[in-house]
């Protein structure tokens, strides 16, 4: 288990282990994801509560990112408790190393490993007490590794809490929204060639099973609402930065782009309604 000094990744750099996280973890996709994270903020906190996640426990942040919410378990464990963040950007676990020595948070470590992959040894080090894992599962190419990692991992009653989404092209603009409709369309085909499933959220419930999970509960965690809403400005800001992304993956021209921003700019002057994609927090135990 080690933590790393990093090097800044661009869009589309593969990671140390060659493996391509298909957002990148450059500095723009950090402060997005930490805008984003504030959206969400309440939600992954009422999760955490329904799974009992409490003071002194050991719990994993699988896909960490920057750290946001490795950075609140730690706070939530205290100094009895444990935290370990485990994801593949060395970027993104760099700001998140730097960020728990300011914060003094002895409880957090990070460790750099694609959960795509098995984990040699596994984690080691006592029965764990629970698991985060938000917008992860959908960029995973296989899933059962890091499956199979939680259930060498966790204790007899230790808990998985889910945020991925179930159908990620209920994101749309209304009444006028077909530029989106293909935005959306393409997004979903580039994560997928790069082996991801937006849509993973309905996959999970047969593997969890089939490894001895049992489902405690499963709710939406989906808005639609009006331009100024947080929830709507959240799917606003993805669309200022994942365009050029995808239009330098070669999968948005410059006339899609112009279509786009009049949608935009028609929304901005109507009232327009916009839809989330569909997330579903799921929470299981191991019995
Ligand atoms: C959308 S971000 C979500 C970050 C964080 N979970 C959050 O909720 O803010 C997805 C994260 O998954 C990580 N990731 C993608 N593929 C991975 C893999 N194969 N192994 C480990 N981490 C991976 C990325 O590096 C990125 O940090």
């Amino acid at each position: 288990m080690t933590e790393r000094s990093a090097l800044p990744t661009s869009p589309g750099t593969p990671s140390r282990d060659g493996h391509t996280y298909v957002l990148g973890s450059h500095g723009e996709e950090l402060a997005r994801l930490e805008r984003q994270h504030n959206t969400w903020q309440a939600a992954m906190q009422a999760g955490w509560q329904r799974a009992s996640f409490a003071a002194g426990q050991r719990l994993l942040d699988l896909g960490c990112g920057p750290g946001l919410a490795s950075l609140e378990l730690a706070e939530l464990v205290g100094p009895a408790g444990r935290v370990l963040a485990i994801d593949s950007a060395r970027a993104f676990l760099a700001h998140l190393a730097a960020e728990q020595q300011r914060r003094q948070l002895h409880q957090l470590t990070v460790l750099e490993h694609n959960l795509a992959e098995p984990l040699a040894g596994g984690l080691g080090a006592g029965p764990w007490d629970g698991a985060w894992c938000r917008w992860l599962a959908m960029f995973l190419p296989r899933l059962e590794p890091m499956l199979d990692l939680l259930v060498q991992a966790l204790r007899p009653g230790g808990r998985l809490v889910l945020n991925e989404y179930v159908r990620w092209d209920t994101f749309s603009l209304h009444p006028r929204g077909p530029a989106l409709a293909t935005f959306v369309q393409r997004c979903i085909a580039l994560w997928r060639e790069h082996g991801g499933d937006p849509d993973v959220a309905g996959r999970l419930p047969a593997l969890l099973e089939a490894r001895g999970f049992r489902l405690l509960e499963s709710r939406s965690v989906m808005a639609c609402t009006p331009a100024d809403q947080p929830e709507s400005r959240w799917l606003q800001d993805f669309l200022t930065s994942y365009p050029e992304q995808l239009r330098a993956a070669g999968r948005w021209s410059t006339a899609e782009q112009a279509a786009l921003e009049d949608e935009l700019r028609w929304a901005r002057d109507h009232t327009s309604l916009w839809v989330t994609p569909a997330l579903v927090e799921q929470i299981w135990e191991l019995p």
